[in-house]
Protein backbone atom coordinates (compact mmCIF):
# COMPACT_ATOMS: atom_id res chain seq x y z
CA UNK A 1 0.00 0.00 0.00
CA UNK A 2 1.05 3.52 -1.01
CA UNK A 3 1.76 6.00 1.77
CA UNK A 4 3.85 9.17 2.56
CA UNK A 5 3.46 10.04 -0.55
CA UNK A 6 -0.17 9.58 -1.13
CA UNK A 7 -2.01 7.60 1.75
CA UNK A 8 -4.59 5.43 1.55
CA UNK A 9 -5.77 4.10 4.66
CA UNK A 10 -8.82 4.92 5.39
CA UNK A 11 -9.69 7.68 8.12
CA UNK A 12 -11.35 5.18 10.57
CA UNK A 13 -10.15 3.51 14.38
CA UNK A 14 -8.32 0.42 14.16
CA UNK A 15 -11.47 -2.25 14.07
CA UNK A 16 -10.84 -5.64 16.21
CA UNK A 17 -12.82 -8.37 14.41
CA UNK A 18 -15.72 -10.57 15.49
CA UNK A 19 -15.95 -14.05 15.39
CA UNK A 20 -18.25 -14.20 12.44
CA UNK A 21 -16.02 -11.24 10.83
CA UNK A 22 -12.89 -14.12 11.26
CA UNK A 23 -14.52 -16.64 9.72
CA UNK A 24 -15.33 -14.55 6.71
CA UNK A 25 -12.08 -13.64 6.40
CA UNK A 26 -11.08 -17.43 6.74
CA UNK A 27 -12.87 -18.28 3.42
CA UNK A 28 -11.98 -15.16 1.72
CA UNK A 29 -8.05 -16.06 2.85
CA UNK A 30 -8.87 -19.33 1.37
CA UNK A 31 -10.39 -18.31 -1.91
CA UNK A 32 -7.36 -15.95 -2.30
CA UNK A 33 -4.55 -18.48 -1.55
CA UNK A 34 -6.17 -20.99 -4.41
CA UNK A 35 -6.38 -18.20 -6.76
CA UNK A 36 -2.47 -17.78 -5.95
CA UNK A 37 -1.64 -21.54 -6.67
CA UNK A 38 -3.93 -21.72 -9.97
CA UNK A 39 -1.78 -18.44 -11.06
CA UNK A 40 1.10 -19.81 -10.04
CA UNK A 41 0.49 -23.13 -11.57
CA UNK A 42 -0.52 -21.29 -14.76
CA UNK A 43 3.05 -18.91 -15.17
CA UNK A 44 4.82 -19.68 -18.62
CA UNK A 45 6.97 -17.55 -20.68
CA UNK A 46 4.86 -16.44 -23.25
CA UNK A 47 1.84 -15.82 -21.53
CA UNK A 48 1.19 -11.58 -21.31
CA UNK A 49 0.92 -10.08 -18.28
CA UNK A 50 -2.74 -9.25 -19.57
CA UNK A 51 -3.44 -12.75 -19.63
CA UNK A 52 -2.00 -13.32 -16.01
CA UNK A 53 -4.95 -10.74 -15.36
CA UNK A 54 -7.50 -12.35 -17.32
CA UNK A 55 -7.34 -15.90 -15.67
CA UNK A 56 -6.84 -13.81 -12.07
CA UNK A 57 -10.24 -12.39 -12.67
CA UNK A 58 -11.82 -15.14 -13.63
CA UNK A 59 -10.70 -17.16 -10.56
CA UNK A 60 -11.45 -15.00 -8.40
CA UNK A 61 -15.29 -14.57 -9.93
CA UNK A 62 -15.69 -18.27 -10.14
CA UNK A 63 -15.46 -17.92 -6.62
CA UNK A 64 -18.31 -15.48 -6.10
CA UNK A 65 -16.08 -12.89 -5.25
CA UNK A 66 -15.17 -9.36 -6.19
CA UNK A 67 -11.78 -8.55 -7.69
CA UNK A 68 -10.99 -5.74 -4.95
CA UNK A 69 -8.04 -4.21 -7.15
CA UNK A 70 -10.35 -3.49 -10.35
CA UNK A 71 -11.29 -0.14 -10.11
CA UNK A 72 -9.42 1.15 -6.61
CA UNK A 73 -8.67 3.84 -7.30
CA UNK A 74 -8.71 4.14 -10.76
CA UNK A 75 -6.40 0.73 -10.89
CA UNK A 76 -7.44 -1.06 -14.67
CA UNK A 77 -7.04 -4.24 -13.75
CA UNK A 78 -7.87 -7.84 -11.02
CA UNK A 79 -4.10 -8.79 -10.72
CA UNK A 80 -0.96 -6.63 -10.57
CA UNK A 81 1.84 -8.19 -12.51
CA UNK A 82 5.36 -6.57 -11.36
CA UNK A 83 8.23 -7.97 -13.43
CA UNK A 84 12.08 -7.61 -12.30
CA UNK A 85 13.15 -3.67 -11.47
CA UNK A 86 9.05 -3.26 -10.83
CA UNK A 87 8.15 -3.29 -7.25
CA UNK A 88 4.39 -3.48 -7.20
CA UNK A 89 1.52 -2.28 -8.81
CA UNK A 90 2.60 -3.45 -12.47
CA UNK A 91 -0.15 -2.44 -14.81
CA UNK A 92 -1.08 -6.11 -16.90
CA UNK A 93 -0.50 -5.46 -21.06
CA UNK A 94 -1.04 -7.41 -23.80
CA UNK A 95 2.63 -6.27 -25.22
CA UNK A 96 4.19 -7.75 -22.10
CA UNK A 97 5.41 -11.04 -22.37
CA UNK A 98 6.98 -13.19 -19.30
CA UNK A 99 10.36 -14.78 -20.46
CA UNK A 100 11.96 -17.42 -18.80
CA UNK A 101 14.56 -15.52 -15.81
CA UNK A 102 11.97 -13.19 -14.79
CA UNK A 103 11.17 -12.08 -11.59
CA UNK A 104 7.09 -11.91 -11.64
CA UNK A 105 5.57 -10.52 -8.55
CA UNK A 106 1.74 -11.13 -8.65
CA UNK A 107 -0.55 -9.35 -6.31
CA UNK A 108 -4.03 -10.28 -5.42
CA UNK A 109 -7.11 -9.34 -3.65
CA UNK A 110 -10.99 -10.16 -3.07
CA UNK A 111 -13.97 -9.54 -1.11
CA UNK A 112 -15.78 -12.58 -0.33
CA UNK A 113 -19.62 -11.66 1.70
CA UNK A 114 -18.34 -7.73 2.27
CA UNK A 115 -14.52 -9.11 3.63
CA UNK A 116 -11.19 -8.42 2.18
CA UNK A 117 -8.47 -10.51 1.80
CA UNK A 118 -5.12 -9.35 0.39
CA UNK A 119 -1.74 -10.92 -0.98
CA UNK A 120 1.12 -11.59 -2.81
CA UNK A 121 3.94 -14.18 -4.14
CA UNK A 122 7.33 -13.77 -6.48
CA UNK A 123 8.33 -16.48 -8.83
CA UNK A 124 11.51 -16.79 -10.73
CA UNK A 125 10.24 -18.09 -14.20
CA UNK A 126 12.23 -21.08 -14.84
CA UNK A 127 14.26 -20.83 -11.41
CA UNK A 128 17.04 -20.35 -13.76
CA UNK A 129 18.24 -17.14 -11.89
CA UNK A 130 20.23 -17.69 -8.84
CA UNK A 131 20.65 -14.27 -7.29
CA UNK A 132 16.66 -13.67 -8.28
CA UNK A 133 15.72 -17.19 -6.68
CA UNK A 134 17.54 -16.14 -3.31
CA UNK A 135 15.49 -12.32 -3.21
CA UNK A 136 12.20 -14.38 -3.67
CA UNK A 137 13.56 -16.62 -0.99
CA UNK A 138 14.96 -13.67 1.64
CA UNK A 139 11.48 -11.87 0.40
CA UNK A 140 8.94 -14.80 1.89
CA UNK A 141 11.57 -15.57 4.92
CA UNK A 142 11.38 -12.11 5.92
CA UNK A 143 7.54 -12.02 6.09
CA UNK A 144 7.67 -14.95 8.14
CA UNK A 145 10.32 -12.87 10.60
CA UNK A 146 7.84 -10.19 10.65
CA UNK A 147 5.13 -11.83 11.30
CA UNK A 148 6.52 -13.99 14.11
CA UNK A 149 6.63 -10.42 16.39
CA UNK A 150 3.08 -10.08 15.88
CA UNK A 151 1.51 -11.44 18.80
CA UNK A 152 -1.21 -9.95 21.10
CA UNK A 153 0.46 -7.62 22.95
CA UNK A 154 3.81 -6.78 21.57
CA UNK A 155 4.02 -3.40 19.52
CA UNK A 156 3.11 -3.02 16.02
CA UNK A 157 6.99 -1.43 14.95
CA UNK A 158 8.30 -4.81 16.27
CA UNK A 159 7.35 -6.64 12.68
CA UNK A 160 9.81 -3.68 10.76
CA UNK A 161 12.30 -4.81 13.76
CA UNK A 162 12.61 -8.20 12.67
CA UNK A 163 12.26 -7.27 9.46
CA UNK A 164 15.17 -4.85 9.23
CA UNK A 165 16.82 -7.44 11.39
CA UNK A 166 16.76 -10.27 8.48
CA UNK A 167 17.20 -8.03 5.46
CA UNK A 168 19.95 -5.54 6.47
CA UNK A 169 22.77 -8.31 6.96
CA UNK A 170 21.95 -9.50 3.36
CA UNK A 171 22.50 -6.48 1.22
CA UNK A 172 18.54 -5.84 0.21
CA UNK A 173 16.90 -3.22 0.49
CA UNK A 174 13.85 -2.29 2.12
CA UNK A 175 11.17 -0.61 0.19
CA UNK A 176 10.25 2.82 2.34
CA UNK A 177 7.73 4.52 0.34
CA UNK A 178 4.93 1.54 0.49
CA UNK A 179 3.63 -0.29 3.66
CA UNK A 180 1.38 -3.21 5.19
CA UNK A 181 -2.20 -2.10 6.42
CA UNK A 182 -4.68 -2.87 8.34
CA UNK A 183 -7.38 -4.98 6.23
CA UNK A 184 -11.22 -5.71 6.66
CA UNK A 185 -14.47 -4.63 5.04
CA UNK A 186 -11.88 -1.93 3.39
CA UNK A 187 -8.84 -2.83 1.87
CA UNK A 188 -7.05 -0.42 3.60
CA UNK A 189 -7.63 -0.01 7.34
CA UNK A 190 -5.33 1.62 9.88
CA UNK A 191 -3.00 0.63 11.01
CA UNK A 192 -0.16 1.35 8.54
CA UNK A 193 2.58 -1.89 8.89
CA UNK A 194 6.03 -0.66 7.77
CA UNK A 195 8.53 -3.28 7.09
CA UNK A 196 11.32 -1.36 8.42
CA UNK A 197 12.42 -0.15 11.91
CA UNK A 198 11.02 2.65 13.77
CA UNK A 199 12.11 5.28 15.92
CA UNK A 200 8.24 4.41 17.79
CA UNK A 201 7.42 1.28 19.20
CA UNK A 202 3.32 2.32 17.17
CA UNK A 203 0.09 0.77 18.61
CA UNK A 204 0.03 -2.28 20.39
CA UNK A 205 -1.36 -5.14 18.72
CA UNK A 206 -4.65 -7.18 19.90
CA UNK A 207 -6.05 -10.19 19.33
CA UNK A 208 -8.72 -9.95 16.56
CA UNK A 209 -6.71 -7.57 14.40
CA UNK A 210 -5.83 -8.30 11.20
CA UNK A 211 -3.31 -6.88 9.01
CA UNK A 212 -1.70 -7.25 5.51
CA UNK A 213 2.41 -7.77 6.31
CA UNK A 214 3.85 -7.04 2.94
CA UNK A 215 7.64 -6.54 2.66
CA UNK A 216 8.87 -5.39 -0.40
CA UNK A 217 12.18 -6.29 -1.23
CA UNK A 218 15.48 -4.60 -3.66
CA UNK A 219 18.01 -6.19 -4.39
CA UNK A 220 20.22 -2.88 -4.35
CA UNK A 221 18.67 -0.05 -2.95
CA UNK A 222 15.63 0.36 -1.01
CA UNK A 223 14.81 3.67 -3.13
CA UNK A 224 12.01 3.54 -5.56
CA UNK A 225 10.68 5.47 -9.05
CA UNK A 226 6.88 5.84 -9.38
CA UNK A 227 6.39 5.92 -13.34
CA UNK A 228 3.93 8.58 -14.62
CA UNK A 229 1.08 5.79 -15.10
CA UNK A 230 0.48 6.68 -11.57
CA UNK A 231 1.25 3.32 -10.68
CA UNK A 232 3.78 0.93 -11.43
CA UNK A 233 6.73 1.51 -8.65
CA UNK A 234 9.87 0.59 -9.66
CA UNK A 235 13.66 0.46 -8.32
CA UNK A 236 15.91 3.27 -8.49
CA UNK A 237 18.67 1.18 -9.95
CA UNK A 238 16.66 -0.68 -11.84
CA UNK A 239 17.68 -4.02 -10.33
CA UNK A 240 15.00 -6.48 -9.14
CA UNK A 241 12.55 -6.43 -6.55
CA UNK A 242 10.40 -9.55 -4.94
CA UNK A 243 7.20 -8.96 -3.07
CA UNK A 244 5.64 -10.91 -0.58
CA UNK A 245 2.18 -10.55 1.39
CA UNK A 246 -0.48 -12.38 3.55
CA UNK A 247 -3.16 -11.15 5.35
CA UNK A 248 -3.13 -12.17 9.14
CA UNK A 249 -5.16 -12.59 11.92
CA UNK A 250 -3.38 -11.59 15.43
CA UNK A 251 -3.95 -14.48 17.94
CA UNK A 252 -2.60 -15.16 21.46
CA UNK A 253 0.04 -16.74 19.87
CA UNK A 254 1.52 -17.12 16.44
CA UNK A 255 -0.77 -14.91 14.05
CA UNK A 256 -2.95 -16.88 11.71
CA UNK A 257 -1.78 -16.63 7.92
CA UNK A 258 -5.61 -16.31 6.48
CA UNK A 259 -4.41 -16.13 2.93
CA UNK A 260 -1.99 -19.19 3.43
CA UNK A 261 -4.43 -21.74 5.07
CA UNK A 262 -2.09 -23.93 7.29
CA UNK A 263 0.09 -21.41 7.29
CA UNK A 264 2.13 -23.62 4.68
CA UNK A 265 5.29 -21.32 3.04
CA UNK A 266 3.95 -22.06 -0.23
N1 LIG B 1 -1.33 -5.18 -1.93
C1 LIG B 1 -1.57 -3.92 -2.59
C2 LIG B 1 -1.45 -2.81 -1.60
O1 LIG B 1 -1.79 -2.99 -0.47
C3 LIG B 1 -2.90 -3.85 -3.23
C4 LIG B 1 -3.33 -2.54 -3.81
S1 LIG B 1 -3.19 -2.56 -5.47
C5 LIG B 1 -4.41 -1.62 -6.11
O2 LIG B 1 -0.97 -1.76 -1.98
F1 LIG B 1 -4.36 -1.78 -7.37
F2 LIG B 1 -5.54 -1.99 -5.67
F3 LIG B 1 -4.25 -0.40 -5.75
CO1 LIG C 1 -1.61 -4.93 0.54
Amino acid sequence: MRCLRRCWVKKMPVTIKTEHEIELMRVAGRYLAEVHEELAAALKPGMTTKDIDRLGEKLIRKRGCIPSFLGYSGYPASICVSLNEEVVHGIPSDKRFIQEGDLVSLDAGLIYKGFQSDAARSYVIGNCDEAKMKLVEATKEAFFRGIAAATDGAHLHDIGAAISDYIEPLGYGIVEDLVGHGIGREMHEPPEVPNFRQRSRGIRLRKGMTIAVEPMINMGTWQVDFLDDGWTTLTADRKPSAHYENTILITDGAPEILSLPGGRRS
